[in-house]
Parts: C-alpha cells; sequence; structure tokens
C-alpha cells in the first residue's frame, strides 16, 4: 500500500484550513499516483490535527475533514492514568480517524487501557492505528540527561519506549528518523516509525533538534512522515507537498496499515 505524507495542520482555526486545504481538494487526485493505485486510494491524503487546531474545533472539524476525503491522525499525546485515558480513547474512537498517539512514558498499563478504549469505542469497525511517542523530536540527548534524568542515549531510551509500546499492544512509536534502525532492531520491522521533525534541505529547523529530509528518512526505515512547517509554511504548499512525495517515494512499502 502506498505510504503517506502526513500533513500537519498546526493552524489555529478552521478558517485557516479551509484555505490551506482548498488546492489539494480541488486537485482532486494526487497526479503523482493518478495511474498506479485503485481510485479509493486516490483521494486519501494524510493530514494531522494536533493540539492547537483540535481544542479550537473540536469533533466537528473531524467531521469536516472526513468529508473532504482525508485520512486523519488526531495526535493528542494523551499522557494521565490509565482509567482516564481508557475513556478518553473509547470518544476518540468514536470519531473514526485512522491513527492516534499516547505518551510511552505514562507506562504499559496505560498504553494497553489505551487499546482497551479504542476497541470498545470502535465496535464493528477497524479501529484507529495507536503509536507512542517516545522522545519529543525537540528533545535533544543533552536534555535527556540534564532534565529528564535518563542517564541512556537517546537510542536506547527510543527503542526501550518503543519496546514497552509493543508489549502493551500498540502498533508503533513517534520518533526521530535518528532512531529508527536502532528501534527496527529492537521491535521488529513491522513496528511502524511515524517521524516528525522532517526537513528539506535550507528549511529552518525552528524547535526540531533530531531532523532529516524525506529521502533520508526513507533510507533510515520510516514508514511514515509528518511534515509541518516545511509545508504549510511554503509558498505553494501543493507543489512542496509533490516535492516531498517524490522525495519519499510514492510506493515505499508499510505491512499493517
Ligand atoms: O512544523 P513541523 O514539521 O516541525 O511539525 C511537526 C509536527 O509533528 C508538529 O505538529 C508536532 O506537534 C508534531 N510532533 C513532533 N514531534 C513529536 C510528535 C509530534 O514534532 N515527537
Amino acid at each position: 500500500m502506498r505510504n503517506p505524507v502526513i500533513i500537519a495542520l498546526d493552524f489555529p482555526g478552521k478558517k485557516e484550513v479551509e484555505a490551506f486545504i482548498d488546492p489539494f481538494v480541488k486537485q482532486k487526485v494526487d497526479p503523482f499516483v493518478k495511474q498506479k493505485v485503485d481510485p479509493e486510494e486516490q483521494q486519501q491524503i494524510w493530514v494531522k490535527v494536533g493540539m492547537e487546531l483540535y481544542y479550537q474545533e473540536g469533533p466537528q472539524l473531524i467531521s469536516f475533514l472526513k468529508e473532504k476525503g482525508f485520512r486523519i491522525f488526531l495526535d493528542l499525546k494523551l499522557h494521565d492514568i490509565p482509567t482516564t485515558v481508557q475513556k478518553a480513547m473509547n470518544r476518540i474512537a468514536v470519531l473514526g480517524v485512522d491513527m492516534v498517539n499516547v505518551h510511552a512514558a505514562g507506562g504499559t498499563e496505560m498504553m494497553k487501557r489505551a487499546i482497551e478504549g479504542l476497541n470498545s469505542g470502535s465496535p464493528g469497525a477497524r479501529r484507529p492505528l495507536c503509536i507512542a511517542v517516545t522522545q519529543l523530536t525537540s528533545t535533544s540527548q543533552e536534555m535527556l540527561q540534564s532534565e529528564l534524568l535518563i542517564k541512556e542515549s537517546m537510542e536506547s531510551t527510543v527503542s526501550h519506549y518503543a519496546n514497552l509500546a509493543k508489549e502493551s499492544g500498540l502498533d508503533g512509536v513517534v520518533c526521530s528518523p535518528l532512531e529508527v534502525p536502532h528501534m527496527k532492531a529492537v521491535c521488529g520491522e513491522d513496528f511502524l516509525a511515524v517521524t516528525p521533525g522532517i526537513r528539506l534541505s535550507g528549511d529552518n529547523k525552528n524547535d526540531q533538534i533530531r531532523t532529516a529530509d524525506p529521502a533520508g528518512a526513507k533510507k533510515l526505515g520510516s514508514d511514515f512522515i509528518v511534515v509541518g512547517r516545511s509545508i504549510t509554511g511554503s509558498v505553494d504548499p501543493l507543489e512542496t507537498y509533490m516535492t516531498i512525495q517524490k522525495e519519499w517515494g510514492i510506493f515505499h512499502e508499510t505491512t499493517n496499515c
């Protein structure tokens, strides 16, 4: 199956989202895949809705994007006691999104209960993919040690958290492309690596520390790349999206999505 570039819709509200998605919706089909995938796949551009947008617009925004034909990663990074996360995931599953996440730092019981909540909220339907944030791509090795008091290397820490997520029944993790080879060696090739921190050469890194370009992420084994400001801040977002698709490689294989 085609493996997506996920566009992070980091906008303050629906008005800005509408303006942004307009050319993508008008395009109707992704010109790069027009000839090669079945019609159902043609409209399936992935977008990520994060905290800023969701807290402003709520569930109606999800319905709106689904109606427009987008696949949705709802990036709310749940991190709370197991019961609260389970109940929240039950509500999230009802929205019919395609991917959700938690912080692995919440522990295995919390992650298992997240899956239970998703299952109970998606009866008869496939539950959304659930992935765990290992370490934010804005965290440096130095910060890991001096602020979080984690003495292990970033790679080992990410792989350890990923292993806990796998044991808890999750589908994959969020990490930087730089940690993907180590993570896959520990958790197996099929465990998904969803990687933000993507920048085109020459782009401003902003607050991201552990970054790679799309081709680099592909080489390192990422399954999905998440791209925000490189697309949303460009002069021609649709053109930039297509450039990134090309660099990423539209038929990069994935296993379970
Ligand atoms: O603009 P940029 O490409 O840096 O956006 C990255 C997106 O991915 C943001 O929406 C951010 O919240 C999200 N993200 C991240 N690092 C993680 C998890 C999510 O950057 N570990």
